[in-house]
């Protein structure tokens, strides 16, 4: 038997929780952190799939990585060998493509193999080859693989067709080092795009405007040694903050930034949630029966897609209809069919889900169809009467560090298990 969570439904959960490391922030950071021949030192890291594949990719060029305790690790990318990023790292996670950025700006060359990560509809990458042809560069894609060259790379203007995390943090990274000023308009506004200028700044880079949609980016002739701590992580943030509101009870997010998380908590008290911020924590108190509403995905500061599956499945359980509407990826509504076998009644249109809220959900097995849905799917089961079990439990765990432990610690009963042994001992002592 594959590894899966078992869950008994029905606890409300309530306490605190500590808030990890932005795993999407961390990501962009250590791809950063080889940009400079000394060492570098980032705290806060999440201890997740993800940024330990990435860890792997670094090494596996040549880069040195300390790992001093679970959550800080020390960089050292003047050893770097091999510009080339091949085979399963960048099959395993997509943010693996930060590594062009970086080794394009440091080396001026970089390889490295056309990404996959989460099947959540196309993730084209031209805004990330429009930058980089921008400063210069020459790209071309053979064999699976992303090359990237040039002599020198100097600033540009650069406009974004779409607004993208992904391409901003890249050509932000492309652009530290080069010759003059680069300047990205309509650039992203996430925090982690803030955090890795943050990052890049502290290592004696010069960017302006991250934040902001445009971004200043003047070129150093080189970077370096730094320590610097992970912002907090939004999304594991909104994900508890909705485990509170399914199953009713009363969770404080600690160790968060409230800013981040204001479309995440207005949703909440649209709702009937009952919100109290603090300077670093959030709480979340849900002692009445949900209220439908509409939500529509939209790059920050607008309502997060990687929270959009916990949402739907707080609105599945709402009085009234609900529209979420996803803007940003296609195929982003695959949890609905998991969500049906719970009891749950969504309609998928379009890029449109319409939520008709259930009184309950009841328990069943079911698989999580990528990280963000596993993880609404989680929130189902810790909500749903009787016995849930969710296997792919891997995508999940790219993303979220200990989260069963986390939510027993709220009064969950949720299990790891690996055998129907295993099972059947949940069961009976969950009974
Ligand atoms: C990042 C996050 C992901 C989050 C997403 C949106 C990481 C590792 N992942 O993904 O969790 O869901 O932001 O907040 O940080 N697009 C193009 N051309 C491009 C690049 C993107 O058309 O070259 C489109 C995409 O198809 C999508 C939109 O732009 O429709 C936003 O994508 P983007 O912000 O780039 O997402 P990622 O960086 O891949």
């Amino acid at each position: 038997m594959m590894e899966q969570y078992a869950i008994k439904g029905g606890n409300p959960l309530v306490g605190e929780v500590e808030i990890g490391g932005a795993k999407n922030a961390a990501l962009a950071i250590l791809a950063a952190s080889v940009m400079t021949d000394e060492t570098v030192m980032i705290e806060n890291m999440p201890d997740v799939r993800d940024t330990n594949v990435l860890l792997q990719a670094i090494s596996s060029i040549g880069g040195i990585v300390e790992r001093i305790d679970r959550h800080t690790v020390k960089i050292n990318g003047s050893q770097i060998h091999d510009l080339v990023i091949d085979g399963d790292y960048i099959k395993k996670i997509r943010a693996s493509y930060y590594l062009l950025g970086a080794l394009l700006g440091k080396y001026k060359k970089a390889e490295v193999a056309l990404p996959g990560g989460c099947n959540i509809g196309s993730r084209p990458i031209d805004q990330h080859l429009k930058g980089f042809r921008a400063l210069g560069a020459e790209v071309n894609i053979a064999h699976g693989l992303i090359i990237a060259q040039a002599d020198t790379l100097r600033g540009n203007h650069i406009y974004m067709d779409v607004v993208t995390v992904g391409a901003t943090i890249n050509v932000m990274m492309a652009a530290v080092m080069a010759e003059g000023m680069t300047i990205i308009e309509n650039a992203a506004k996430e925090p982690h795009v803030v955090d890795l200028a943050n990052f890049l700044n502290s290592m004696g880079a010069n960017i302006k405007g991250a934040g902001t949609d445009v971004i200043r980016i003047r070129g150093v002739a080189k970077l370096h040694r730094t320590e610097y701590a992970i912002i907090p992580d939004q999304i594991e943030a909104g994900t508890f903050m909705f485990a509170a509101a399914v199953t009713k009870g009363d969770i404080t997010v600690k160790n968060v930034i409230p800013k981040h998380l204001e479309s995440i908590s207005a949703k909440l008290l649209e709702i009937g949630c009952e919100i109290e911020e603090s300077d670093d924590a959030v709480r979340v108190v849900a002692s009445r029966k949900l209220r439908h509403t509409h939500v529509k995905t939209l790059p920050y500061p607008g309502f997060p897609t990687d929270m959009q599956p916990q949402i739907a499945v707080a609105l599945g359980l709402s009085n009234g209809t609900s529209i979420v509407t996803e803007s940003i990826f296609e195929n982003r509504f695959k949890y609905v069919d998991e969500l049906a076998r719970m009891g749950g009644s969504v309609k998928v249109e379009g890029n449109t889900a319409i939520i008709n809220g259930v009184e309950r959900y009841t328990g069943a097995s079911i698989t999580a169809p990528d990280l963000r849905a596993g993880a609404a799917l989680v929130l189902a089961g810790l909500a749903a009467e009787g016995f849930t079990t969710i296997d792919e439990i891997r995508y999940i765990e790219r993303g979220y560090e200990d989260f069963p432990q986390k939510l027993k610690s709220l009064g969950a009963q949720i299990e790891l298990v690996d055998t129907d042994k295993a099972l059947q001992k949940f069961k009976l002592c969950a009974g």
